[in-house]
């Protein structure tokens, strides 16, 4: 049985009071199940002040991103270290905003899975094609490609620290999230790789999400499908009550 898991990307949004009076919004509501791992991820500059908020709580902090070395004179980097002593225990990585802004290679990606690693952070390692792919019938073969230059060659024992985000880059801040048989198909396709590539044990406990437009209102069908176990939300999880009303499609 799967853990679900439920991801706010904050993106570049929230100055650390905003940050900090969304916490005390959500922390403020009955009840936050603790039958899934919910996890924030706010800018890094919010990342202490949360920690703090935090403590005693069911909810856990993530980094957007992280250096791909785990020490030295990188101006403006964040190391995995930096991240775990803010409070993170989580990393999200390959974003398609970071790939197409940013210029982050799946070679860059590897290193950077490498060094998470080794420091202990869980990682969400995320994956998607553009509409041009979809539209081409090229999806499975990106997503493919994606995931072996990420994970190929990595031991069995480390897929437990690891998430797969699929988030069709179309479906991103669009407002158009893919349809549930969409993202079911291509969540099958995900677990089908694993298996064939690290064995069904892995397969079975590997925890697959859902990025691109999730609002409280797509959420509950998202979750439903067999190989959805997590949703990460971008634009929705800035409001403390959407995203509450999302974590709540779990139940
Ligand atoms: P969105 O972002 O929910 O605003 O589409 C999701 C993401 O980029 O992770």
């Amino acid at each position: 049985m799967r853990r679900p898991i439920i991801v706010g990307n904050w993106k570049m949004n929230m100055l650390i009071s905003s940050a900090d009076k969304w916490m005390i919004g959500l922390l403020d509501k009955s009840h936050i199940t603790d039958q899934a791992d919910i996890v924030i991820a706010p800018p890094f500059t919010a990342l202490a002040v949360l920690r703090e908020r935090i403590k005693g709580s069911k909810v856990q902090l993530a980094g957007q991103n992280m250096g791909s070395e785990p020490v030295g004179s990188l101006t403006g980097e964040i190391s995995a270290a930096m991240l775990k002593d803010a409070g993170c225990n989580y990393v999200i990585l390959g974003h398609s905003e970071r790939r197409q802004y940013c210029a982050e290679t799946n070679a860059l990606l590897r290193r950077k899975i490498s060094v998470a690693y080794e420091q202990g952070l869980n990682i969400i390692f995320c994956i998607g094609e553009s509409l041009d792919d979809r539209n081409n019938g090229r999806t499975h073969d990106v997503i493919k490609t994606q995931l072996s230059s990420g994970l190929e060659g990595l031991g069995i024992s480390r897929l437990g620290q690891l998430a797969l985000a699929y988030e069709p880059i179309w479906a991103i801040g669009t407002g158009h999230t893919a349809r549930p048989e969409q993202v079911q198909d291509v969540h099958l396709f995900i677990r089908s790789w694993i298996k064939e590539l690290f064995g069904a044990k892995c397969a079975e406990y590997t925890r697959i999400l859902y990025g691109g437009s999730v609002t409280p209102e797509t959420s509950t069908t998202l979750i439903n499908q067999s190989d959805v176990d997590g949703l990460l939300v971008g634009g929705a999880s800035l409001k403390p009550n959407s995203f509450y009303d999302i974590i709540n499609s779990l139940v």
